[in-house]
Order: structure tokens, then C-alpha cells, then sequence
């Protein structure tokens, strides 16, 4: 397995560059099996989440070929051969299920796996497939998979209300409506950038959308989309984890550019509640400068749909609280029980208190290298996040959760200024049996 050792009380300085977005690449890689032939996505990261959805459109009979150095994916979407996503793929990433939308739409027939627990507790799809229904899909259950019929071959469409608002079920009923045989209404949609720029590569497809960015989405069924190539957008979220890294470890009075992010997709509540903190940040066109404050004011935050401050930075926020003058809360109201990086932390001084879904953060916190455990991917960042500030080595272990959603994280790190290394260790060697060695 790999770890990430971090070496402490480094200051970050220089640039930082935005990749290609994950949570908008995934939908447009299921969009681009709707168009019936050749297209090219570019701006696509490097990632485990983006290989391993290749594997799951590859099942298909999809030709799919990443070119991870010119950022392409190529998806000739001919021939649908198996409308299946299996078990096997679909355990090793959620996003899969979306395989559902894009098979019904284009084949009028799906069998997927459902997607088992996650690893900060229950994930439920019941609006994907109550959704699907509403658009005129049969739905059953079978051995693990949903299987999914359009009769005739074709959805017909419909109205769904979405009880919560649900990124992944707006992509999923998106990708099922837009070819069905009548209009469609999404109600209680995600306006999240994702969402929004998936919707984008649809129209251009040839698809009929209106109502993008607003709760209300209303499609008018096509007979068929063709292929389109299209540019991803940058990953919101790397971006303000980056922010965060900036104004936590940047030298006070000092600027670090975050190069290439799209600063109107970060949502008002993160800026707002970013700025409170007293970092100063600087917008110009393709880039914005950071510069940290001499004090880091504690800003409480409650995470929300967007343009609500995004849940994907809250456990990043919870470190940066450490560093404040003065106790802060965070509230997770997406995923009430996201807080699997809490312990880890702990190991590292953090003193927080967790009633419910809301953490209490001490402030003022002296943070201290230790080995930690990865569990999911934003916990895995919020852990190097910590390791930049603590005083001494953090080793962060498990890093294959970070490699699911952080395109060569060290390397840009290391590049702003972090002495930072990947290394192979093994995760179950006798620690009596090393340190006998090490003697
Ligand atoms: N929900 C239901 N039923 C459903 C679907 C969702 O009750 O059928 C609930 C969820 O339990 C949650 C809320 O609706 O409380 C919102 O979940 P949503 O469906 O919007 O999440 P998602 O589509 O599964 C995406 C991102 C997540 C991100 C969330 C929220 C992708 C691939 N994943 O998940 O990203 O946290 O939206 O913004 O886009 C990550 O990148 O680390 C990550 C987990």
C-alpha cells in the first residue's frame, strides 16, 4: 500500500493548479455513451474514480481509451452490447449507478448493481430508482441488481419531485429523460456546477434542457443525440481545498495563486464564509490569489445544496478551525454522520466534540505529526491538511482514497513548497518484528 508522509510546519507558496473536475468528468462519460458514436472529453483528470468508470463504460462494449496526458477520454459509444454495470465494478464506486440513467436512455434497458453501504454510513438511491419509475421505467430488484425496462423500448417521460435535492439522481433522471418519447419535469433539482455543465454537454448532444442551475428542470424528449465533443470544467472542490491549504499554511501577507479554478462555482457560503476568516482573496480571470491572514478567525459553517457551502469541504474546513482564535461549529445537513476523519484527527491533538451532526472545533490547536489512517477521500485531504501545519512527520496511510479524487496532490504540493512523499509501506508487517530490525 502507499502512504503520504507530510513534513510539517512547511510554508506554501507559489501556484496551484486546478484539474479537470471529477464529479462533472463522471456524468459527462455517462452522457457521451447517449450519443451513438465518437466523442472526445477533455480536461479529464488522472483518477482512480475516472479509471474505474472507464471499466464500467468499457463493460458495455463502449470503446473507451484515456489519454491521461493530453487529459482526453475518447468514448466511441457505436455499439452497446451489455447494458450492465456489475457488482465487481460498481462496489468500487457509487457514481457507477449512473450507468442506470445512461443504459435506459440509450438501450431502453439496464441492469446494474446496487451500490452497497459507504464508508460514512447509508448512501440510499431510492430516488434514482423511484425516479426512473416516474419516467415510465419497470423496475425490480434481482439478486443485488436493479434491473430496469422501458416498455417498447423507450421511456416516455414524466414529473419527479426530488425529496432531498439529489445530485446524482438529477444526472440519472437527466440521462433517462432526454430521449424519452414525451417532456419530462425534474422538481427540487441540483443546481450544483456539476450538474449544470453535464446538462451543457447534453444540449450539446442535441438535447432539449430548460431550466439549468434552477430547481426546475424541463426536458422535451429527442429521438436520438448524436456525439459531441466538450470541454470538462475545473474541480470546485480541489479548488477550495486549496484555499484552505493557502490560508493555513501560506505566509501571512503572502499570495499563493490558485491557477485555472472557476471561482464562480465555489458557491457564495464557502466564499462568504472563507472571507470572514480574514484570508484576503484576490479574483482575476483564470487564477486567485490567496493570502493568509496574520489570525485566523473561527467561521461556524453548516453545509447545504448548493450554492450552500459545499459538504465535500467541510471535514478541509474542520482542520483549518484548528488554526483559529477561537472555537468554531461545523454542521454536516447533507450527510449527517460524515465525520470519519474526527478520530484519525484526534490522533494528531485536534480537540473537537461531536454531538449529532455538528462538530465543535477548538481553536489554538497545536497540531502533531502522527501515523494516520485515510478513510475516504476528503477525510484522506483534511488529513494532509493537518499534516502541513502540525509540528513534526504525519503519515497518512491508505492514500488510495485520495487517488480517487486528487489529481498528483504531492506533486502540486510539493511544487508550492511542502516536502511531501508517496511510499510504498506494508500495512501489516509485525511492528515487532520491524522494530527488532530497526534496532
Ligand atoms: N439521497 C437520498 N436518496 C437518494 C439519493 C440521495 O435520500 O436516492 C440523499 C443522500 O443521502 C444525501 C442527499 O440526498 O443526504 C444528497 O446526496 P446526493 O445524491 O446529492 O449525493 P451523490 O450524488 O451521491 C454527489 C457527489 C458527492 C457529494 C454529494 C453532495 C459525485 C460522484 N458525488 O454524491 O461527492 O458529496 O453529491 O454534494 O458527484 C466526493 O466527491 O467526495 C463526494 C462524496
Amino acid at each position: 500500500m502507499q502512504k503520504l508522509i507530510v513534513h510539517g510546519k512547511q510554508t506554501l507558496s507559489g501556484d496551484l493548479h486546478v484539474s479537470g473536475s471529477k464529479n462533472t468528468a463522471l456524468p459527462l462519460m455517462a452522457a457521451a455513451i447517449l450519443g451513438g458514436g465518437k466523442s472526445v472529453l477533455s480536461a479529464i483528470p488522472n483518477l482512480k474514480d475516472v479509471r474505474t468508470f472507464s471499466r464500467v463504460i468499457g463493460f458495455t462494449g463502449v470503446s473507451i481509451e484515456q489519454d491521461p496526458t493530453a487529459g482526453t477520454l475518447t468514448v466511441d459509444a457505436l455499439n452497446v452490447d451489455e447494458p450492465e454495470a456489475p457488482y465487481e465494478l460498481v462496489k468500487r464506486m457509487r457514481a457507477s449507478f449512473y450507468m442506470m440513467g445512461a443504459l435506459l436512455g440509450r438501450c431502453g434497458e439496464a441492469r446494474v448493481s446496487l451500490p452497497g453501504g459507504c464508508a460514512w454510513g447509508p448512501r440510499p438511491v431510492n430516488l434514482h430508482i423511484e425516479g426512473s419509475r416516474a419516467l415510465g421505467a419497470e423496475v425490480e430488484l434481482d439478486q443485488g441488481y436493479v434491473v430496469a425496462r422501458a416498455p417498447g423500448g423507450r421511456l416516455r417521460g414524466g414529473s419527479f419531485m426530488l425529496t432531498p435535492s439529489s445530485v446524482g439522481a438529477t444526472v440519472n433522471l437527466l440521462l433517462g429523460a432526454v430521449t424519452a418519447a414525451g417532456p419530462s419535469r425534474i422538481e427540487n433539482a441540483a443546481t450544483e456546477p456539476d450538474v449544470v455543465v453535464f446538462g451543457e454537454y447534453l444540449q450539446r448532444m442535441g438535447a432539449s434542457i430548460a431550466g439549468l442551475g434552477s430547481p426546475t428542470i424541463e426536458v422535451e424528449g429527442v429521438d436520438q443525440l448524436s456525439p459531441a465533443d466538450f470541454a470538462n470544467c475545473p474541480d470546485r472542490i480541489e479548488m477550495g481545498t486549496f484555499m484552505i491549504a493557502a490560508a493555513m499554511a501560506g505566509q501571512p501577507g503572502h499570495d499563493v495563486n490558485i491557477v485555472g479554478g472557476r471561482a464562480d462555482h465555489l458557491g457564495a457560503a464557502f466564499t462568504d464564509a472563507f472571507e470572514r476568516t480574514g484570508a484576503e482573496v484576490g479574483y482575476a480571470e483564470d487564477s486567485i490569489a490567496v493570502r493568509a491572514p496574520q489570525s485566523i478567525q473561527p467561521v461556524s459553517i453548516t453545509t447545504g445544496v448548493y450554492p450552500g457551502f459545499p459538504t465535500d469541504l467541510q471535514a478541509q474546513w474542520t482542520v483549518f478551525m484548528t488554526q483559529a482564535s477561537g472555537n468554531s461549529k461545523v454542521t454536516d445537513t447533507v450527510y449527517t454522520d460524515r465525520f470519519k476523519h474526527i478520530p484519525e484527527l484526534r490522533r494528531m491533538g485536534l480537540n473537537a466534540i461531536v454531538v449529532g451532526n455538528e462538530v465543535v472545533v477548538e481553536g489554538g490547536t497545536r497540531l502533531s505529526g502522527a501515523h494516520v489512517m485515510s478513510t475516504d477521500l476528503r477525510a484522506s485531504v483534511s488529513l494532509v491538511l493537518a499534516g502541513m501545519v502540525a509540528e513534526g512527520d504525519t503519515h497518512v496511510q491508505r492514500i488510495y482514497h485520495l487517488d480517487r479524487g486528487y489529481e498528483d496532490l504531492e506533486g502540486k504540493l510539493s511544487r508550492a513548497g511542502i516536502e511531501i512523499e508517496r511510499v510504498t509501506y506494508d500495512e501489516f508487517a509485525d511492528p515487532e518484528h520491524e522494530s527488532q530490525h530497526s534496532r
